[in-house]
Parts: C-alpha cells; sequence; structure tokens
C-alpha cells in the first residue's frame, strides 16, 4: 500500500529546499542585523497558551489533542503566545527590550490551496518591553527592508486596531471580537447583519462602517480622529519615523487583523501572484504577557509566510560545485582524497556503489558534477591525480597541491 502524505502538507525536494535556504538566510541575516537573536519553542504547548487571547478563528483551526497522560495540548498554530509564554517563564528579569527572531513550522486546520497550508513556516520576531511607536518604526522596517532585499513586489498597510476598539468600547467583548473578526474578513454584509444583531447605535455602525473604508496617504489618520476621537498622535509620529526611512505604505484603518490579542498598530503586506492568500506578513503590537502569569509588557512583532514568499521570490541560490572522486580498484584512497578535499570546504562525492569507472564517470555527469577527480594505479605511482573537466571533457595531471587549488579557484562553494 502507498501511503501518501497528510492533506495540506508538504515535501521538499533538494533544489527545493536549497531555495527555501536562501531566502531564509536572507531573513536571519537582516534580523540579525538589527540585534535580534534566534529563539526555539516546542513544537507543541499546552492548548491554553492558545485559547486565552488568540481568538476563535484560530481556535477552531488547532491541531488539538490529548496525550497519554490526559493533558490537553495543541501544535503550534503560530509562535507570538509561545514566545511571550517562554519570556514569562524564562526572561522576564532580562534587561527590556528584548529582541528575538525565530524561524519554525506551524500547524493550522485549514482548507488547503494555493498558499494556504496545514503545515506552513514562519518567520517572525518579537520586540518584548516597549510601546513606543519607535518599537513599531523599528519592527515595521526591519520587516520591510527583509521584503525589500528579496525583491518582492509588495504593499504595506498599516492601521491601528486601538481606533476600533476604541469605538467598541461599550460593546460586550465577545461580541466586539465577532466584530473584529468579520472586519478581519472582510464580510462587510456579514458586519452589518451582526451590528443589527447585537443592537449596535446607528451612529456606531455608521462610525465602523466609515473607518474601515478609511484608507490612503497618512492624512486619513486625521478623518479617522475625527470620526473616532482617538488620539492618533502615536501613529502620527510612527508615519515620521518610516517616512524618514523610505518606508512606502497605505494607512489602512480597516485591517483588525484574525488574532485577538493586538492593541495597538497593526500591519499587513500583500504581494501579487498568490491569488487570494495574497497576505506575506502580519504583525502589530500586542500585550498578552500578563495573561500568562507575568507582568504586564507591551511588545509588537511580526510573522512572514515564509511558504508564500518562496512561492513568489525569484532568488536563486548558489549553485554548489561538486567534485566527483572517481576510482579504478582503489576504493580506500578515493575515499581519503575526498575527505581531504571536503576538508578544504569543497563539496566532493564518492562511489558507493561498487561502480566501473564508466559508470562512476556516468554518475558524475547525472549529477552535475563541474569536476571528476580520477585516481588509477598510474595515478598513485606517479602522485599526480586526473582531473577532468566535466563540462569540456578536458583533462589536467595534478599533484595534490596544485590540485587543490586548481579547484578552489574554480568552485563556488567553500567553507565560511
Ligand atoms: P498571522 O497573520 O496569523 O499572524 O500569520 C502570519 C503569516 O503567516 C500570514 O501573513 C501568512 O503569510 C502566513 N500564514 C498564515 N496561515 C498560513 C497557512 N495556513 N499557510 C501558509 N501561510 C500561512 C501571526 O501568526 C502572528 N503571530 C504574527 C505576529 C507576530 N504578530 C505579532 N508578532
Amino acid at each position: 500500500m502507498k501511503i501518501e502524505r497528510p492533506r495540506g502538507t508538504r515535501d521538499f525536494l533538494p533544489d527545493e529546499m536549497e531555495r527555501r535556504r536562501a531566502i531564509e538566510a536572507v531573513m536571519r541575516r537582516i534580523a540579525e542585523s538589527y540585534g535580534y537573536r534566534e529563539i526555539a519553542t516546542p513544537t507543541f504547548e499546552h492548548l491554553e497558551l492558545f485559547t486565552i487571547k488568540s481568538g476563535e478563528g484560530i481556535i477552531e483551526e488547532m491541531y488539538a489533542f490529548k496525550d497519554k497522560g490526559g493533558r490537553d495540548l495543541a501544535l503550534r498554530p503560530e509562535l507570538t503566545a509561545p514566545v511571550v509564554r517562554l519570556f514569562v517563564n524564562e526572561c522576564s528579569v532580562m534587561p527590556k527590550p528584548l529582541r528575538f527572531y525565530y524561524f519554525a513550522n506551524c500547524f493550522r486546520y485549514e482548507r488547503p490551496q494555493k498558499g494556504r497550508y496545514r503545515e506552513f513556516w514562519q518567520f517572525g520576531v518579537e520586540l518584548i518591553g516597549s510601546s513606543s511607536y519607535l518599537a513599531d518604526a523599528e519592527v515595521i522596517t526591519l520587516a520591510y527592508r527583509i521584503m525589500e532585499e528579496l525583491k518582492l513586489d509588495f504593499e504595506l498597510h498599516i492601521g491601528h486596531v486601538g481606533l476600533l476598539r476604541h469605538l467598541l468600547r461599550d460593546v460586550e467583548e465577545e461580541k466586539a471580537a465577532i466584530v473584529m473578526r468579520l472586519i478581519d474578513k472582510k464580510d462587510v454584509e456579514g458586519l452589518i447583519k451582526h451590528l443589527e444583531e447585537i443592537k449596535a447605535p446607528q451612529d456606531l455602525s455608521e462610525a465602523i462602517l466609515s473607518l474601515i473604508e478609511l484608507s490612503g496617504g497618512r492624512d486619513v489618520l486625521k478623518d479617522a480622529s475625527e470620526l473616532t476621537g482617538f488620539d492618533i498622535g502615536h501613529m502620527e509620529k510612527l508615519c515620521d519615523v518610516l517616512d524618514s526611512m523610505g518606508v512606502e505604505y497605505t494607512i489602512d484603518l480597516g485591517i483588525a487583523r484574525g488574532l485577538d490579542y493586538y492593541t495597538g498598530v497593526v500591519f499587513e503586506a500583500y504581494a501579487e501572484g498568490l491569488g487570494a492568500q495574497n497576505q506575506i506578513c502580519g504583525g502589530g503590537s500586542y500585550r498578552l504577557a500578563h495573561l500568562f502569569g507575568g507582568e504586564d509588557v507591551p511588545s509588537t512583532g511580526f510573522a512572514l509566510g515564509f511558504d508564500r514568499i518562496v512561492e513568489i521570490c525569484k532568488l536563486t541560490p548558489e549553485e554548489k560545485t561538486v567534485v566527483v572522486v572517481a576510482n579504478v580498484g582503489l576504493e580506500n584512497e578515493a575515499f581519503k582524497l575526498a575527505d581531504l578535499l571536503r576538508r578544504h570546504g569543497i563539496c566532493a562525492i564518492t562511489d558507493v556503489m561498487e561502480r566501473s569507472l564508466k559508470r562512476q564517470l556516468s554518475f558524475a555527469n547525472d549529477v552535475n558534477a563541474r569536476f571528476a577527480v580520477i585516481i588509477g594505479k598510474k595515478e598513485i605511482e606517479s602522485g599526480r591525480y586526473t582531473v577532468k573537466d566535466m563540462a569540456s571533457g578536458e583533462s589536467l595531471q595534478l599533484e595534490f597541491d596544485s590540485l587543490l587549488e586548481y579547484l578552489s579557484s574554480n568552485i563556488k562553494y567553500k567553507k565560511s
């Protein structure tokens, strides 16, 4: 019986993995250049961690299960809650702000389609300990620089859930959460129906429906302030920094985010070429630590949808140059030479199938080897290896030091 992989999961072959790793390397490099350091959390957590504040949408999609000890656990659907739990457990006394980044797989029981998987990867950062507009400016710029460096065709939208929450301040929490979810889904019809059902006053409904339509340059902030009475000073200062950094964005007060923990600035990036699942980044400022037994610490962060980015990113990894060390009845010598070459940063492959020289060279062709080094009796006696350029077919006889120099000057893959 052939066993298929579970729905919504993927296998990655070497070419794809090399592309993924090259993209991941750019993300890590830029995050590290901002002083962010990598952390890792468990793949599964207590279910409660995600039910406290992540919101209905996430709860419905959770891979939740009981372990043999009867504990309620869940595969992580995202990493913000785990990172904050880690912060409360391990680092609450460390000097703030803390700058963490992660690259990890997440699990959501969603209907699979292009760009939407049940297992997917997020690259994210969390900046813990500041409620300043500067913290928002830093993480937004960081996300922007990554997407820019990857040459993605994207649009960044920035909003502030504080305005919507301010309007909804007298609405019961559960009902307000449904309002936020409908706005997040851009389900205006459903929103109007829900506002009617919860008997929202006419002026409140009108204000919400007008607010979520506000989108454009930073001048829409004034309209938003007039509409809601909310102080937009934080957003103005944030825009000043972003403008001075050359970050391009659209103010969009219809961003509600699918997760319930956001309290202030929120942002999303959308890209071309992905169809309906075009959101490649989501983030914002939030408060979670006090819900997990810590002090009330403001934080901000984002997660990039790694798989969606891989789908549209044109970056190609550097080709690795492979050298095949072929032999004629001298397997040990081939193993020894390959070992030496590898210690000098050269990717060397030797025969493990006990094949003839002809078949070893034919395999070198199959794996696109750039060179084949041949070891036979003649080579051992003369102390000179035969190196064959697989593209031109030309051969040279070289002593070890010259061979090393020749290969090193012709290969792209070197020991870092
Ligand atoms: P999120 O918007 O739920 O935010 O997820 C972040 C990104 O993960 C999305 O923008 C999307 O690109 C990608 N994503 C989500 N679901 C899937 C899926 N089923 N398949 C493929 N990609 C997917 C968060 O998770 C927050 N924790 C972000 C954050 C960090 N906020 C503050 N800090």
